[in-house]
């Protein structure tokens, strides 16, 4: 099954923006004449000053530098929302499906979010936000998530948002990091059922660092603690806001958001993008990736607390006038139909998820699907993680009935768009591979050992050999880490840390991380993120995170840990510190699986041999390799009688 390929639908290569000579004469071209192609397609913004120099980009550590569309001038906020009004003012923009599916709706038209927009651009603006400030928004998936994004972007402040799953902890942590002096927030979130306690939250996380301002959203109406002199409710805000709000006007390279994102090392990495690279690029992207046309009804089901809810919830759809679904709510509640039952409620025609999703309600079998009617469905998408061929199949045959091609899209935080994925009229799809590079993308495959490039059907580390306009500028106050992080491995290049294969027809596939991240039901999570939690626990001396196949999430978290000298390793101590994690990172980085380990494998200079921890992870024995070089090799056959069943 996995080997077969399906061709381009008739249809599809009749009607599509761009079928397989167009996707061959554009991505050449985008190489051979960069200025040509990248002109062409930044006219798609407007620009208030065109840009002067297209590119100036050093990958050396000498003189490292990442700029594009240089000397332009542009207001985001603008692009996505202000030039729409005379054409299509009274289309809707966002429809709003709550997580009670028996609340109602809500429609904001461009005209609607426009108008919300400016006046909480003005709260902002009132409440001490200026350009380049930093502004936390904690939010659950509603319109004022979008709202808050947009007006920061219109006033040229930075929005830094962070996913409202996160631990008052994890909360703090990213407020601190920016220095953002206003928190925006609801009184609660809703998720299958269940209240979020937003406000709580970030009253615990404001018990560590301060801010000055925080504005609430009345969202569920629960009673929340509200502190007078440092709370706002927001209607009482827009309340008394003026209606006008002029775009500021930004430069190509201002910052526009920061987005903590975890890596191998070290706390969560603030990822910054600018302003006119990021909107050419999320534009484009959207357009190409989804065949996007006014009009059409767009679903994209990601949270504005990720990457994918800010390019392809808020600012691609949006710069390009698209219609779309934003989903508060979960695929399973209140049944596991709901995701298709919203589809056919609001006439969805592009669907866009992440495997993780996809796989559980796989396993709920196919009659919560085929029950329904999703005949407005015309195409697919996939990202966050790889899809494996059983999940493309279901996708393909039971949800699409074998009519929707299935874009998988290949991206990160750090790129701010799709890098490899198919393009719906281009190309033929291959279940499991994100398949041809986007525009501008020069992928390359390198030996993980020697660095050197490798040529022709063979599998190695993913670097990009070149910038792209959408690709991040800095780590938020650390540029040295930046460097470090993605430009020292391979020099000359921008290391991915993922491993990927390419096959004889130069298909890309992505096998997953190469580096100490695990991807958790398409979310990244630092190994090392989870073992400083564990170890902050005082009864915890010494502990060690590896992933673990994981049949619904992608991969699992299966954390070791040891314990103080003299500590009753019991079932309650190990549910004690399943919680402890939760609390201090989020739901998201509970543990799997949590073993106690009186040693762990290391070397004899002490460098713990995570191999060896991977492969027990896995119950694979019969593969642990060479353990004769360990400081004590018996600490392995322990972990191996001793792993929990
Ligand atoms: C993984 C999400 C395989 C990959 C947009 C990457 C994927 C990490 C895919 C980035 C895909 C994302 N196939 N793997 N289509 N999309 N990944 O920053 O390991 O949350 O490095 O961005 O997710 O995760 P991030």
């Amino acid at each position: 099954m996995s080997d077969e390929i399906f061709p381009v639908p008739d249809k599809w290569a009749e009607t599509a923006k761009i079928n397989e000579a167009e996707y061959h004469e554009r991505y050449a071209r985008s190489l051979t004449d960069p200025d040509g192609f990248w002109n062409a397609e930044s006219q798609r913004i407007d620009w208030i000053h065109p840009y002067e120099t297209l590119k100036d980009v050093s990958y050396d550590e000498a003189d490292f530098r990442i700029g594009w569309f240089l000397g332009g001038k542009l207001n985001i906020c603008a692009n996505a929302l202000d030039r729409h009004l005379e054409e299509r003012g009274d289309t809707p923009a966002i429809i709003w499906e709550p997580d009670d599916p028996e609340t109602q709706a809500r429609t904001l038209t461009y005209r609607d979010l426009h108008a919300r927009v400016c006046k909480f651009a003005n709260v902002l603006t009132v409440n001490g936000v200026g350009k380049g400030d930093r502004v936390t928004i904690y939010l659950p998936m509603i319109p004022e998530a979008a709202i808050a994004m947009l007006a920061c972007a219109r006033i040229g402040a930075v929005h830094s948002v962070v996913f409202a799953g996160f631990s008052p902890d994890a909360l703090a942590g990213r407020i601190e990091d920016c220095q953002s002096n206003i928190v925006i927030t609801a009184d609660e979130g809703l998720r299958g059922g269940k209240p979020v306690p937003l406000k709580a939250n970030v009253d615990a996380a404001l018990e560590k660092v301060e801010v000055g301002r925080v504005i609430v959203y009345r969202h569920t109406g629960a009673d929340v603690d509200f502190n007078p002199v440092r709370d706002v409710w927001w209607d009482d805000a827009i309340e008394v806001a003026a209606p006008l709000c002029e775009p500021e006007t930004m430069d190509a390279e201002d910052p526009l958001f920061i987005l903590y994102t975890s890596g191998s090392t070290g706390k969560p990495k603030g990822v910054l993008h600018t302003t006119g690279g990021y909107a050419v690029w999320a534009s484009m992207t959207h357009e190409y990736v989804f065949d996007y046309r006014p009009g059409q009804i767009y679903w994209c089901a990601a949270d504005v607390g990720w990457v994918t809810g800010h390019s392809y919830v808020v600012y691609g759809p949006l710069i390009n006038g698209a219609t779309q679904v934003m989903f508060e709510g979960v695929p399973n509640y209140p049944d596991h139909s709901r995701f298709w039952q919203v589809v056919d409620k609001h006439k969805v025609e592009i669907f866009y998820a992440a495997p993780t999703a996809l796989r559980a309600l796989m396993r709920e079998g196919d009659e919560w699907v085929t029950k329904t009617d999703r005949s407005s469905l015309r195409l697919l998408g996939s990202v966050g993680e790889p899809i494996n061929p059983e999940a493309w199949d279901w996708y393909h045959r039971v949800v699409g009935e074998r009519r929707c091609p299935i874009v998988d899209t290949w991206w990160q935080t750090e790129t701010g768009a799709a890098m490899i994925t198919p393009l719906p009229g281009a190309t033929a799809l291959k279940p499991g591979s994100a398949s041809k590079p986007m525009f501008g993308v020069q992928p390359a495959l390198v030996d993980p050992e020697k660095g050197t490039l490798l040529d022709g059907a063979t599998a190695g580390a993913l670097v990009i050999t070149d910038s792209w306009p959408g690709q991040m500028r800095t780590v938020y106050g650390d540029h040295d880490r930046f460097f470090q992080t993605y430009f020292s491995q391979y020099p000359g290049y921008y290391f991915t840390g993922d491993g990927a294969r390419r096959d004889e027809d130069g298909y890309y596939w992505i096998t997953g991380r190469i580096d100490d991240v695990i991807n958790v039901s398409g979310h990244r999570m630092g190994t090392a993120e989870v073992e400083s939690a564990l170890v902050e626990h005082p009864l915890v001396s010494e502990a060690a995170v590896v992933g673990m196949p994981h049949e619904v999430k992608g991969q699992g978290i299966y954390a070791y840990v040891t314990t103080n000298a003299g500590t009753d390793d019991n079932d309650e101590l190990r549910k004690e510190l399943v919680q402890w994690v939760r609390k201090e990172i989020g739901p998201i980085a509970t543990p799997d699986v949590l073993q106690f380990a009186p040693g762990l494998p290391k070397t004899r200079s002490g460098k713990i041999m995570r191999r060896i921890l991977r492969k027990i992870a896995e119950n694979d024995m019969s593969n642990l390799g060479d353990t004769s070089t360990l400081a004590d090799p018996s600490v392995v056959d322990d972990l191996v009688a001793n792993r929990p069943q």
